[in-house]
């Protein structure tokens, strides 16, 4: 337990580190660079890497770090570091100010905690397993909205393989339900806003675990449920997400399934 609130401590204390730098990019013109192409890479991406994973590896230095742009490292420990040093890269470089630092602590294959930053916005969403979410220090519940068709919900679309990716289907149907279909670019930040009842749920397809490992942990300490859009446990990495208040998740499992066999029969 003390050790689980030095992990905390210590990833809010790089969070927010992380996110001055990210602060100070947002000052200068981008340095974009690109992955494949549409998935960009700044230098605000690296520079808060370095931050982070440098960090953890003088704090925790026996710990394996995932990090995103491929800077952390393998190690024989049980604990591992989730790293999205900037999640809503796209946003960031066109000066949407829609972006966040996402850090989680798993143990083997239980996520310990999860920390997810905003700087432009200063919003701070933090929980430890079984301690409950917070949103800058305060209590947070998802929504207590139990219908779908009172809902407004998230999804994200991915910069890879974009053409095969079956969301449109979803999203088309998902808008036509529910007072709406948000799509922010920032699946963390998605996450996080499913935790503190913004959004009453949200999905996606082809995440990775950086991207979602510290959302997850709020989502679930703040009253929700996150699955697969089949129903199945999520597994970090998985092909999908859903990740819901709990009260609409059956209904919302009800439309992908459905939009998953009109999907595959016109196949
Ligand atoms: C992206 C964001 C976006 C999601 C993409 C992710 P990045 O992460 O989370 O919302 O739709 O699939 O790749 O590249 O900005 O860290
Ligand atoms: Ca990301
Ligand atoms: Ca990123």
């Amino acid at each position: 337990m003390e050790m689980l609130k030095s992990y905390l401590d210590a990833a809010i204390e790089i969070a927010q580190e992380a996110g001055k730098i990210l602060r100070e990019e947002m000052e200068r013109p981008p340095t974009i660079s690109h992955k494949a192409e549409f998935d960009l890479v700044t230098q605000a991406d690296r520079r808060s890497e370095a931050l982070i994973v440098g960090r953890l590896q003088k704090y925790f230095p026996e710990h394996s770090v995932a990090a995103e742009e491929g800077t952390g490292k393998e190690t024989s420990s049980e604990y591992r570091w989730h790293v999205d040093p900037l999640d809503g890269t796209t946003n960031f470089a066109h000066a949407y100010p829609c972006f966040c630092v996402s850090m989680a602590l798993a143990r083997k294959n239980e996520l310990l905690l999860g920390v997810i930053y905003n700087p432009i916005y200063n919003e701070l969403f933090t929980a430890a397993r079984g301690e409950g979410a917070f949103f800058n220090g305060k209590k947070i519940h998802c929504s207590k909205i139990d219908a779908l068709k009172n809902s407004l919900l998230c999804t994200g679309f991915p910069n890879h393989n974009r053409e095969s990716n079956p969301n449109f289907h979803f999203y088309w149907d998902f808008t036509l339900r529910s007072h709406g279909v948000r799509r922010d670019g920032s699946a963390a930040l998605d996450l996080a806003s499913v935790a503190m009842g913004r959004f009453d749920s949200f999905w996606e397809f082809g995440l990775n675990p950086w991207d979602t490992a510290g959302g997850v942990v709020l989502v679930e300490e703040a009253g929700g449920k996150v699955t697969d859009v089949q129903g199945q446990p999520y597994v970090l990495g998985g092909p999908s997400i859903l990740a819901s208040n709990g009260l609409i998740h059956e209904e919302m499992l009800k439309v992908t399934a459905e939009v998953s066999g009109h999907t595959l029969s016109q196949k």
